[in-house]
């Protein structure tokens, strides 16, 4: 036994003196508010207090703590309580997965500086990583409650207020069950061997003799597979085995699954498997998949095409020929990890008869239960998924990955399994940013009317299609930016190859086009001795105009506005760049600009949400939401619209979230949709309610509702009736189901892919210093038409984490099968890396949303690479193509030279 003292208490816990503090802490002492999301000290999510200062658990061991005063997010604290109130107020937890180690790293910091300045919040909370918030609000919570200037949140919940997250408390409390929080105590734990190898082929030696020797439950393999061995988003084409069968196409397939306790799977090796490997040559990238001796890596993909999309509006060809101002160019991206704090994990439970009940992260529940009873070979009503909190997605939980494999454990053992992915498993295995080749040539006459666009756009999707149908289908819409450009041709590929399988990442493929169309933009102007605001505004697509998919845009077209508001923000930092650059040499400023349009929802699919909501005899008020919050906050837009479109107090509200038995089909967390689709079905349910509710009470248009347990006052113009819930014969339910207005998109991609589309426009500056190629990006200033901002607090919490996700796809993020699996090699933004970020909220409002939202999520992110690469080039001449533009590549553009493609040059690893 190890005597700790945790929170003021003394513990003793039977521990492996070696095993890490913070493993100690969650399955010890059931501590679970100290997450874990590296085991290697990169994330500061398993931030505690050893003897009041800051330190990662992980990388304590639990024997070091012995005697020591452990302080965990659990803590009763006065200042721990002023922090938490701060962040529920600035909005500074979204997944919430990240919000413990701020705090204790914030805590750390207040005990021993009661009045920080920015800059020591910055230093304090450098250690721990933030996926979703891009700091900023984090940050000012801090100072809050150093100051002790804690905002009071709105009255009342209406849609306009920005009031806090209504899951927040569990937040910031470290209550929150994310997906390796909970599991029965008798479960089984599973591990899953993957394939070092890009591509090869294998055989299975005797798998029984090792179980025996390994003293393992079981070991699992394709065999084990009672249904299909298959799975994939696209409905027709499951072309991911759940363990593969004698041949692997990446780096980190699944070929085994380790079933045993902990202790026990710990001390299995990779290499005391029988397995037999055929290392085959890997095709890597997408030229390398293209040559035309290339293998075929799946038998429906000739040349290893895995989809290709199209749109063609004019005649793109001649009109660019002709044109005043020709531009063109190639651009590359690189592969983008999702980073998510929250590793994939979760546990499943074994029912009679063939049912199955899987706990796990996860941004689709619905798709996930398809899924996971097809693999299971059972109808689906037999699987039943529970969302557990998520702890970040941005696309990368839409795909599924513990849960099949859980299941299919959970059918062998008869008994409960609980997995966790580790963090290299993470990287390695999931999902990522498609890394895209564009290009690009666009046109415009002499006044600066763009008159032609056409791309050409690879894009590799890995080993398995995922979302490449999606990326490739959106982007060639999408293609030509926020403009009114008569001739289009856009022909997109996705292409299948022996890399990681790529994904949906918050804005599928739209956010690397727009870096290629962009600079294409920048291009023109520069050719035309036009302002770089200028030549945006003069082509921006707005009410009226038409797209290049000949679709009108009747409503809600901000791109407008979005610029008018920005053009003094323009012109001052235009101002302080020149005034900057004519004292300086080495440190230069730059100022850049981009735009964006995003659709929100599938592309020209079917997209449908319904939601229940019920007003039980009790006087229960129950909303019935299947939409996953992964942090975005839908939960909270959700119910504000619910409550505020039936007339009742958000207060009086309760919700039902997100579980396949408990909830109707919301759809997925996905393409900026929750807001828009589920949030109009939800307002359309209350409307409902509201409806039955005023028929009852023989009530008109205008009446309010009053709720005080059963009874339900209903107060109109000239009478007040009594409703008393409890005389009624059933509860007062309804549901509604949206479908957004589409028209599928012919062979030249003409239709109305989406109802309804998000617009915003950033400018940057940045400071490079030109001896050493780097980047600073000091301030943004950002103009999103987002409909209706439902709750401002929220908007402006999704506005900086897309900026910081965008700053990262622009200077450091590039993940590299083998190289960059830990987020010590795979960089993303910390705090200290976010520039100050100035909003203007634009409310162009869209009839098809609910009180005139649209989505807000996915457009934060677009233009900020697209505008820091503008800013780069204005500070320096250099025009990047390549991106993350990271010091060598810089370096090399400064030096005159062409910026070197791909990563850089160094030891080559596996294959
Ligand atoms: Fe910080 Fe999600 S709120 S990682």
């Amino acid at each position: 036994m190890i005597a700790l003292t945790v929170n003021g208490a003394r513990r003793e816990v039977a521990a492996d003196p070696f095993a890490p503090l913070s493993d100690t802490l969650r399955e010890g002492l059931g501590l679970t508010g100290t997450k874990e999301g590296c085991n290697a000290g990169d994330c500061g999510a398993c931030t505690v207090l050893m003897d009041g200062v800051q330190v990662c658990a992980c990388l304590v061991s639990t024997a070091q703590a012995e005697g020591a005063e452990i302080t965990t997010v659990e803590a009763a604290d006065p200042l721990l309580d002023r922090l938490r109130a701060a962040f529920l107020a600035r909005g500074a937890a979204q997944c919430g997965v990240c919000t413990p180690g701020m705090l204790m790293a914030a805590l750390d910091l207040l005990r021993r500086d009661a009045a920080p300045d920015r800059a020591a919040v910055e230093d304090a909370l450098g250690g721990v990583l933030c996926r979703c918030t891009g700091y900023l609000q984090i940050i000012d919570a801090v100072l809050d409650a150093a100051r002790g200037t804690v905002i009071a949140p709105p009255a009342d919940g209406r849609v306009g207020a920005a009031i806090p997250r209504l899951d927040g408390a569990p937040k910031v409390a470290g209550t929150e069950l994310y997906g390796a929080d909970d599991a029965p105590a008798d479960a089984l734990w599973l591990r899953v061997v993957r394939s070092p190898h890009a591509h090869a082929r294998f055989t299975l030696g005797d798998l029984d003799a090792a179980r025996r020797r390994l003293g393992l439950e079981a070991i699992l393999s394709a065999r084990d597979v009672p249904g299909l061995n298959g799975f994939g988003i696209m409905p027709n084409l499951k072309d991911q085995p759940v363990f593969a069968d004698g041949y692997v196409r990446y780096r980190g397939e699944a070929v085994l699954g380790l079933l045993g306790d902990r202790a026990t799977l710990a001390a299995v090796r990779d290499a005391d498997l029988p397995v037999a490997w055929e290392v085959l040559p890997p095709l890597h990238g997408v030229d390398a998949a293209s040559m035309p001796d290339a293998p075929r890596l799946h038998d429906h993909a000739p040349g290893n095409i895995l989809v290709r999309g199209h749109l063609r509006t004019g005649n793109a060809e001649p009109a660019f020929a002709t044109s005043a101002a020709r531009a063109e160019g190639t651009f590359r991206t690189a592969f983008v990890e999702h980073a998510y704090i929250e590793l994939e994990a979760g546990h499943a439970i074994p029912g009679a008869d063939g049912a199955m009940t899987v706990f796990a992260c996860t941004q689709a529940p619905v798709m996930d239960r398809e899924e996971t009873a097809r693999v299971l070979g059972v109808a689906e009503d037999a699987v039943r998924i529970v969302p557990t909190a998520c702890g970040g997605g941005f696309g990368g939980k839409l795909d599924v990955s513990v849960q099949p494999l859980l299941a299919v454990a959970a059918r062998v053992a008869k008994r409960p399994v609980r997995m966790t992915y580790t963090r290299t498993e993470s990287m390695a295995a999931s999902t990522k940013r498609h890394p895209a080749i564009l290009h690009a040539r666009m046109a415009a006459d002499a006044e600066g009317r763009f008159t032609a666009f056409m791309l050409d756009g690879d894009f590799n999707t890995g080993a398995y299609a995922s979302w490449g149908p999606t990326v490739a289908n959106r982007v060639p819409v999408h293609a030509s930016g926020p403009y009114r450009v008569p001739n289009v041709l856009n022909r997109t590929r996705a292409v299948y190859t022996n890399d990681t399988p790529a994904g949906a990442f918050r804005g599928f493929g739209v956010p690397q086009a727009a870096i290629a169309t962009e600079a294409l933009v920048d291009d023109l102007a520069i050719a035309l001795g036009m302002d770089r605001w200028e030549i945006r505004r003069r082509n921006a697509l707005g009410k009226g105009d038409v797209t290049p998919s000949g679709q009108v845009l009747h409503a809600s077209a901000g791109l407008p506005e979005c610029l008018d508001a920005l053009k003094p923000e323009w012109e001052a930092l235009l101002a302080r760049v020149a005034a900057h650059n004519a004292a300086h040499a080495r440190h230069r400023l730059g100022a850049g600009i981009a735009c964006m349009w995003y659709g929100c929802g599938n592309t020209a699919l079917s997209n449908p949400s319904t939601m229940r909501i019920s007003l039980a005899r009790d006087g229960t008020l129950t909303l019935f939401n299947g939409a996953v919050d992964i942090g975005q906050g839908s939960t909270t837009v959700i119910g504000q619209i619910a409550a505020d479109a039936l007339g009742l107090p958000l207060a009086s509200l309760r919700q039902v979230l997100g579980d396949t038995a408990l909830t109707p089909d919301a759809g997925k967390t996905s393409a900026s949709r929750q807001t828009f689709v589920s949030g109009r079905a939800a307002a359309e349910a209350a409307k409902a309610l509201r409806a039955r509710i005023l028929a009852l009470a023989n009530a008109g248009d205008g009446a309010t509702l009053a709720l005080d347990g059963s009874l339900l006052t209903v107060r109109d113009a000239h009478t007040r009736r009594v409703i008393d819930l409890a005389a009624l014969d059933a509860d007062l339910v309804a549901e509604a189901r949206y479908d957004p207005p589409t028209v599928p998109l012919d062979a030249d991609g003409q239709g109305v892919p989406y109802a309804t589309y998000g617009f915003a426009a950033q400018v940057a500056l940045v400071r490079v210093d030109t001896a050493l190629g780097t980047v600073k990006v000091e301030e943004i200033a950002v103009a999103q038409d987002v409909g209706r901002a439902v709750n401002p607090l929220l908007v402006a919490g999704q506005i900086h984490g897309g900026i910081a996700q965008g700053l990262g796809l622009a200077l450091m993020e590039e993940f590299i099968p083998g190289r960059t699996e830990s987020l010590h090699d795979y960089l993303i933004p910390t705090a200290g890396d976010m520039p100050a970020i100035r909003i203007h909220l634009i409310e162009d409002p869209e009839p098809e949303g609910p009180f005139g939202a649209k989505g807000v999520g996915e457009p934060a992110l677009v233009p900020t690479a697209p505008a820091i690469l503008s800013a780069i080039r204005h500070a320096t001449g250099v025009r990047m193509t390549e991106v993350p533009v990271l010091p060598h590549r810089l370096f090399a553009g400064l030096e005159g030279g062409e910026p070197p493609p791909g990563p850089l040059p160094s030891l080559a690893v596996g294959d």
